[in-house]
């Protein structure tokens, strides 16, 4: 993050310059080239969406939005009030347990989001006599479920299973957590979860996964990361979810054993002072789960994007990443570059994301395309020609 030089020292700013250190804030960040917008996006975009998350398309699905009306209609527009008061509606333990069922583990727990699913996990499942071993290209919100918990915590190199094995082996803490994302959200790029749960197994440790980007894409039918790997329902190994990508909808989800479930009810601060999920979103993600195990194919199928897209793009010369699951980087020359790129593929009538320095934790700025499951033959070759008529020099 960009800091200002020097923050005011004085005791008796003038209340109106007492957020003048914002601007210097905001000048030094617009200075590298790392200014942030918000864009409000119509309705109708005419612009082929590769930017957002809807990896198998489904954020539109009749089955999905229908659900959330019906809903909406019969449960109101909001959850009234926290799960162990209100916030629980019958929709809610539905999808708990189907969602349970689907990734094959024991219980589930619905948060209001994935980064409150986060939360929970890490200050739940630690005490400060744990010791978290982190990838160090974990997503921002385990980053801060680590710095929220009073655990000591320790950033292990990117994909290095050997190197969390020697910190695990040489703990003095009583217990071990080791935390992973299933897929990095920039590169797209799987964690080897057999060989971090050895690893994690061979001294005690339990395995934290967040699967946000492999529920819907990896496993058989999309039941995501840990499934793929066989190891769905193991008892010293915990998942969470996003319920607002692969499935179209809005919040989060922890899956695991039961009596994990249990104490998240009973201590996870992200779940007791916080709104139930809303039912139409709960019940969307329901509508996009019982779709998904009804047409298995659109797991596949979003993977098989992903190759074809990366493919594509390497064919012609840019640094496309190998996709692991539904996500394609293409590394930029740096953050203007970047930012540049993607403005211009807009303008052309594509929209893809635009990852730089803090969200990029190499440093290399790079845009992110969504393989959408549900792209046709003509929509991939045109995003492909985009992309690669407005890739800047050194790109
Ligand atoms: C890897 C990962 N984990 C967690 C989250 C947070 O999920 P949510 O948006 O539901 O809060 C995201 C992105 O949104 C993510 O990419």
């Amino acid at each position: 993050m960009v800091q200002p030089s020097a923050l005011p020292t004085e005791q008796h700013l003038a209340p109106a310059a007492v957020f003048d250190w914002l601007d210097e804030a905001a000048a030094l960040r617009a200075g590298a080239g790392l200014t942030r917008t918000l864009r409000s996006r119509p309705a109708e975009d005419p612009v082929l969406d590769l930017a957002s998350n809807d990896y198998l398309g489904l954020v539109h699905h009749p089955a999905v939005t229908r659900a959330a009306a019906d809903a909406a209609l019969r449960w109101g527009g909001g959850a009234t009030g926290s799960r162990l008061v209100t916030g629980t509606t019958a929709l809610h333990t539905e999808l708990e347990a189907e969602l349970a069922e689907f990734c094959g583990a024991e219980a589930a727990l619905v948060f209001s989001s994935g980064y409150a699913a986060n939360l929970a996990a890490l200050t739940a499942l630690t005490d400060p006599d744990t010791l978290i071993v982190s990838d160090a290209y974990n997503h921002a919100s385990l980053i801060d479920g680590c710095r929220l918990s009073r655990a000591a915590v320790h950033r292990a190199p990117h994909d290095d299973p050997d190197a969390v094995r020697e910190v695990l082996a040489a703990r003095t803490h009583r217990r071990a957590l080791v935390v992973s994302d299933t897929v990095f959200s920039v590169d797209g790029n799987a964690a080897r979860l057999p060989e971090l749960s050895a690893a994690a197994r061979a001294h005690g440790a339990a395995l934290l996964v967040d699967d946000a980007h492999g529920l819907g894409v990896l496993g058989a039918g999309g039941r995501g990361a840990l499934a793929a790997a066989g190891l769905a329902g193991q008892p010293d190994t915990v998942a969470t979810v996003t319920l607002s990508k692969s499935l179209g909808s809005q919040g989060g989800a922890v899956l695991g054993p039961r009596r994990v479930i249990d104490h998240l009810v009973e201590t996870a601060r992200t779940f007791i002072f916080d709104t139930g999920l809303a039912p139409a979103a709960v019940g969307a993600a329901l509508g996009a789960l019982r779709l998904l195990r009804a047409e298995p194919h659109r797991a596949d199928r979003a993977r098989e994007v992903a190759r074809t897209l990366s493919a594509r793009l390497t064919a012609a010369g840019l640094r496309a990443s190998a996709p692991d699951a539904a996500v394609v980087s293409v590394r930029a020359p740096g953050p203007e570059a970047a930012v540049a790129w993607a403005a211009d593929c807009r303008s052309a009538g594509l929209a893809v994301g635009c990852f730089r320095p803090p969200s990029v934790p190499d440093g290399v700025s790079r845009l992110r395309l969504t393989a959408r499951g549900d792209l046709t033959e003509r929509q991939i070759a045109e995003a492909v020609r985009i992309v690669t008529a407005t890739a800047p020099v050194g790109a």
